[in-house]
C-alpha cells in the first residue's frame, strides 16, 4: 500500500508493519506530505492489534536525505503542529517497538530519528550525519539531549557543530547503530530480528520499552519543544536562508558577513 504521494508504502504481514520511504530520485528527502504519511502510518500501527513491530526503512541505496531542502524554503514549518513536529512527536510516543534499517545516507532527521527507535540495524554503506549548523539551523529532535548521552560531549559537538559523516562502523561504536549487516543479507536479518520480536509476549515488550524510555521522556519532550521553537526561529533567519540558496542553487554556501 502507498500513500496518496506514492512516496510513503507501507505493508504488514507476521505482525510486522513495514514503513517505507521512498522517493529515491530526491534521496528520500522528506516533504510535508510524506511526514504527514510517516505519523499516520505510526499512528494506526498503534490501534492495530495485528501490528507488533514497526521497521522503517527507505530504499536500497538511501534511507533519507531528510527534510527537503526545496521544501524549507517553500513551506517552512510553521508551528508546533508543523508535520515534521507531528512527525517527531509520533515516533517518540510510539508504545510499539521500532526497528530502523538503514542503507546509504541517513541525514539531518535521518539519523535524529534513530535516537527514538529500539533496534537499528544498517549495512556498510550507511552513513550518518547531522548538517544543523552547516545549514545556520540548530539540533531537533531532542538530539541535543539524547546525542550526548548516547556518545558523550565531545563526540556530540563534533557530530553536530563540525556536521561531518560518520560510516557504519563508526556508527556502531559510537552505539548509534545496533549492528552492521552485509548489504546483502540486511534485510534477511532484520526480518529476522523483527519476527523474533513479534513472537515475544506483547504486553511485556511494550511495558519494557515504555520503562526504558520513562526516565527521561520529559526531558526529552521539554527539549524537543525547546528545538523545535529554535530551528523555527533559525529559518528564516540569514544564515539559514544563505546555505539553503546555496544548496538549491548548487553552491558553497558563505557565512562569511554574518556575526
Ligand atoms: N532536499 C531536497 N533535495 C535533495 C535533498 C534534500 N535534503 N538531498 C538530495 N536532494 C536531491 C538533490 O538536489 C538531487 O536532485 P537533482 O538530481 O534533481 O539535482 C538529488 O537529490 C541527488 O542528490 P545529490 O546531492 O546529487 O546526491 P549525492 O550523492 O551527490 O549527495 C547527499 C548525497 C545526501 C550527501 C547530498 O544530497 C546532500 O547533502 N543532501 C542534503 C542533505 C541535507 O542537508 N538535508 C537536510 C538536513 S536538515
Amino acid at each position: 500500500m502507498s500513500n496518496e504521494t506514492g512516496l510513503v508504502t507501507t505493508s504488514q504481514d507476521n505482525g510486522i508493519l513495514r514503513i517505507g520511504i521512498q522517493r529515491p530520485d530526491k534521496l528520500n528527502a522528506l516533504t510535508l506530505a510524506m511526514y504527514d504519511a510517516l505519523t499516520a502510518a505510526l499512528e494506526s500501527a498503534e490501534q492495530d492489534k495485528q501490528v507488533r513491530v514497526i521497521l522503517l526503512h527507505g530504499t536500497e541505496s538511501c534511507f533519507t536525505s531528510g527534510n527537503d531542502l526545496s521544501d524549507f524554503a517553500k513551506n517552512p514549518p510553521a508551528g508546533e503542529n508543523s508535520p515534521v513536529f507531528r512527525f517527531l512527536r509520533a515516533i517518540n510516543q510510539a508504545k510499539k517497538p521500532l526497528i530502523a534499517m538503514v542503507r546509504g545516507p541517513a541525514v539531518g532527521i535521518g539519523t535524529t530519528l534513530l535516537l527514538h527507535c529500539d533496534l537499528v540495524y544498517c549495512d556498510e554503506t550507511a552513513r550518518f550525519r547531522l548538517p544543523f549548523v552547516n545549514l545556520g539551523l540548530c539540533p531537533e529532535a531532542a538530539s541535543s539531549y539524547l546525542l550526548p548521552k548516547l556518545v558523550g560531549h565531545l563526540k556530540a559537538s563534533e557530530l553536530l557543530l563540525l556536521g561531518e559523516a560518520i560510516g557504519a562502523e563508526a556508527a556502531a561504536k559510537l552505539g548509534l547503530v545496533n549492528q552492521v549487516l552485509p548489504h546483502d543479507d540486511l534485510l534477511k536479518q532484520v526480518l529476522a530480528k523483527a519476527e523474533k520480536l513479534a513472537a515475544q509476549p506483547p504486553v511485556s515488550v511494550r511495558l519494557t520499552k515504555s520503562l526504558l524510555k520513562e526516565n527521561q521522556a520529559q526531558q526529552v519532550a521539554e527539549v524537543m519543544s525547546k528545538e523545535g521553537n529554535l530551528f523555527l526561529q533559525q529559518l528564516s533567519k540569514p544564515e539559514a536562508q544563505e546555505a539553503i540558496s546555496a544548496f538549491v542553487q548548487g553552491r558553497k554556501a558563505d557565512f562569511s558577513q554574518f556575526f
